[in-house]
């Protein structure tokens, strides 16, 4: 592999989807494509587990998603089975079906809706442009570690309430949780060792440990110290006539942090990448970021799809393109596959910042569709333009480092050499 064709590469055809190790190369593209084509609703057996159902189709995602009453989420997002102790131990807004789910998202919707999110650029423009001012200088660096993971948590600490200076160790913790399957980030690596001591934190993660006792000194300093920040909103709503328990504003607070900050950094990477493989339309958004910065944001957010999955359980037997999906099933939503889905996107592995109309799944859909999907459009919009605006050459001078995940798409490490305007 050259060093800048990380994304042409779709792997084989039968790789095995269950497997982190898979991931570490590629996204098995060759797979999620014969399985469109042969096998859309799809049986997966696991090597420890029961198997599940693995959706691959742009449609029957879109169903899965929106129709909670057949497809709940609240019996677990993730791949793996939850016991009913580590599932009530672990549940946020996310593992809630209406209508208490909409009770729970309404805390936190209000920060981030599009108009009061378009509030929030020209905070971020400066921090970029801080970030960007004080690392392009240094020539070569790694994009990873000095960009992309640097940006998207400092917005969220301001949202949330929690000093900046506190940044690099809450990303650090965000590590260890969501990349749970890379020995690089946490010595605790889920499918290979005992994480039953754990269980009851989300992620299976003692990091989490760590972010909850942060998250109670939060809550103590905010409960003496109000302020316009969503720590506050937590901490003072009632969504049932009841304030959040504790362990409901921890989980809450580890769900803002990792979601926020994990996804949108991978996002960004893969930008560059993309960009990079892509000289020509690079150069054309230079020139243009008018009026290709937003649909070029689209089709990075298409082609990356970071967040690779989530799942639903079927309340009751389903019948999808001949398949009985049996009540009690899992069923895998595999949003890669949906976003290069031939009967949806024209040449859909061709990368296109004009792409038009870009109706991808990478936000998922229905009642839990993205909270910050406004928030990551304009992280990943501002960066490149301020960027672009501040280089007038970059490279990559070595291959990206792979995250071993199933879950997220995710890039360590990026090294560039960059020359400044
Ligand atoms: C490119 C970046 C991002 C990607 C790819 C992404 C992906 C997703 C996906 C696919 C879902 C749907 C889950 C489901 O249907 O079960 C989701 C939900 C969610 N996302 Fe994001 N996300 C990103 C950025 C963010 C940001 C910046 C935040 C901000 C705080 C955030 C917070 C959340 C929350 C709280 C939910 C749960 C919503 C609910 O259950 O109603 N995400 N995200």
């Amino acid at each position: 592999m050259s060093l800048s064709t990380l994304h042409q590469d779709p792997g084989e055809a039968h790789a095995d989807i269950t497997s982190h190790d898979t991931f570490v190369r590629f996204v098995p593209h060759a797979t999620f494509a014969r399985m469109r084509r042969e096998e859309p609703v799809a049986w997966v057996e696991e090597s420890d587990g029961e198997g599940f159902w693995a959706l691959t189709k742009h449609a029957d995602i879109s169903v899965a998603s929106r129709d909670f009453r057949r497809f709940t989420a609240s019996r677990g997002i993730r791949i793996e089975q939850m016991a009913p102790d580590e599932l009530e131990a672990r549940r946020t807004m996310m593992e809630f079906d209406p209508p208490e789910h909409a009770r729970l998202r309404r805390l936190v919707q209000p920060g981030f809706t599009p108009k009061v999110v378009a509030t929030y650029e020209s905070a971020f423009r400066t921090l970029a442009g801080q970030v960007l001012d004080r690392v392009l200088p240094l020539g070569e660096f790694d994009f990873v570690t000095e960009i992309a993971r640097e940006l998207p948590i400092r917005l969220l600490c301001r949202l949330l309430g929690v000093p900046e200076t506190d940044a690099q160790q809450l990303v650090a913790w965000g590590d260890q949780m969501i990349s749970n399957a890379d020995p690089e980030y946490t010595p605790v690596v889920i499918d290979k060792m005992d994480t039953e001591e754990y269980r009851l934190l989300p992620f299976r993660s003692p990091a989490a440990l760590e972010v909850f006792r942060y998250a109670e000194e939060m809550a103590l300093e905010r409960r003496s110290n109000p302020a316009d920040d969503i720590v506050t909103a937590l901490l003072t709503a009632e969504p049932d006539g009841q304030p959040l328990t504790d362990l409901e504003f921890k989980n809450f607070f580890t769900l803002m942090m990792v979601a926020g900050n994990e996804t949108t950094r991978h996002t960004i990477s893969h930008g560059l990448i993309y960009l990079l493989d892509h000289r020509d339309q690079l150069e054309q958004l230079r020139d243009d970021p008018a009026r290709l910065s937003a649909p070029a944001t689209e089709e990075i957010l298409r082609s990356s799809s970071v967040t690779m999955h989530f799942r639903r359980t079927a309340t009751e037997d389903v019948v999808l393109r001949g398949r009985t999906i049996r009540s009690g099933d899992r069923v895998v939503m595999w949003y890669p596959s949906a976003n290069h889905d031939e009967e949806v996107f024209d040449s859909p592995f061709t990368f296109d910042i004009r792409r038009q109309p870009n109706d991808h799944l990478t936000f998922g859909t229905g009642r839990h569709v993205c909270l910050g999907a406004s928030l990551a459009r304009l992280e990943v919009r501002v960066v490149f333009e301020e960027l672009l605006r501040r280089v007038a050459a970059i490279e990559i001078t070595g291959p990206p480092d792979r995250l071993r995940s199933n879950f997220i798409n995710g890039i360590k490490h990026l090294p560039v050499r960059v020359t400044t305007v």
